[in-house]
């Protein structure tokens, strides 16, 4: 397989992550490295032996760039992508694909126009409890879908670095709005949410929102998001996804099952050992899988599991789910 040349642009948390895992798969490399803040482009090079580039034009274009990791904030995305599918370069970008309809389109619009692959980071359809979950309902054990239940809790670290740029909606409700989706395998016709907001005022951020779906076949969907569950929790993130139907029942679990605990005289708490963990010394689980699987879906001409318009899909609703707090009323959608 040939190996492809990675350029990372945007090297906070989910950059470094990027870059490591295309200097580490067989079938890749970091070749350029760039973010607004020069001091971390220059750190990220100097421990990889890559391009410090000093401009988006210059990471995207570098030599032996043949992909490119867009992880800027979520408001940053519309540029980074389109400018590296113009460039003819492949995209993999984090979710959510933008924060805004017409800019999903935009991004989506480049590529199809410039002849590259886009895929989005919705690394939770590679994580393997979701995907074994998925093998389960497309095995028929569920039978027709009644109605399905989403949770996606997080500490309150991550809604005072995320809050002030974007909401929880958008940060963590993206993810489950595309499962239950994938899972339940129709459009959502109708969107309802309710908010609070008591803790992540001067972020200007809600605390929670809480949302009712009504989907094409009659199917009701709930979603929980909340990003000020307290640090002490034993993890970092309490998600679960629920599917009630005609025939069974499937529930998933992620973070407060998972069978890792470690203590010390003040608390417990149970490491991450599906998302992101170091394995053999290398990133692992599913944030791994996930680019390795854009990376050989390239070089072997293979769909993405997940396609730019499931993506943009997720930000339909998540838009919905803010139109409906603004106007304290249900709201119908139409893909
Ligand atoms: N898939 C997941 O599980 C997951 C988890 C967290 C974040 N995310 C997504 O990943 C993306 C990055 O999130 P993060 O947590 O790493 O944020 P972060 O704040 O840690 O990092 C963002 C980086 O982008 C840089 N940046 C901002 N604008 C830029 C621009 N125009 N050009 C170049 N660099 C720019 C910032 O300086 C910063 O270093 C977001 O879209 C977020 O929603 C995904």
């Amino acid at each position: 397989m040939a190996e492809l040349g990675a350029s990372v642009i945007g090297l906070g948390m989910m950059g470094l992550r990027h870059g490591r895992v295309w200097a580490e798969l067989g079938n890749t490399r970091l070749a350029a490295v760039y973010d607004i803040i020069p001091e971390k482009a220059q750190d990220m090079a100097a421990e990889y032996g890559c391009v410090a580039a000093s401009s988006l034009e210059e990471a995207i274009g570098a030599e032996g760039v043949d992909i490119v990791s867009v992880c800027t904030d979520d408001q940053a995305h519309v540029e980074a992508c389109t400018l590296a599918a113009k460039a003819g370069k492949h995209v993999l970008v984090e979710k959510p694909l933008a924060i805004d309809v017409a800019d999903c389109d935009a991004i989506i619009g480049a590529a199809e126009s410039n002849g590259v692959r886009l895929m989005v980071g919705h690394v939770a359809r590679f994580d393997p409890r979701y995907q074994v979950a998925k093998a389960a309902l497309d095995e028929g054990r569920v039978g027709d879908i009644v109605h399905i239940y989403g949770r996606r809790n997080n500490i309150l670290a991550s809604g005072r670095r995320i809050g002030p740029r974007t909401s929880v909606a958008y940060f963590l409700g993206v993810h489950d709005l595309d499962i239950m989706r994938w899972y339940i395998g129709c459009e959502a016709v109708r969107v309802y949410a309710e908010s609070c907001r008591k803790v992540l005022t001067e972020e200007g951020a809600d605390d929670t929102i809480f949302t009712l779906l009504k989907y094409e076949n009659d199917a009701v969907g709930c979603l929980e998001t909340c990003w000020i569950v307290p640090e002490g929790q034993p993890n970092t993130l309490d998600a679960r996804m629920e599917v009630v139907g005609t025939k069974g029942r499937v529930a998933v679990r992620a973070g407060d099952n998972e069978p890792l605990e470690v203590s010390d005289a003040e608390r417990s708490w149970r490491p991450d050992i599906a998302y992101g963990p170091i394995l053999a010394g290398q990133q692992g689980g599913a944030l791994k899988c996930q680019l390795d699987h854009f990376a050989r879906c390239i070089t072997e001409d293979k769909e993405f599991l997940i396609s730019p318009q499931d993506a943009k899909a997720a930000v339909v609703l998540a838009s919905a789910i803010h139109q409906s707090l603004e106007t304290g009323a249900p709201v119908n959608v139409s893909q």
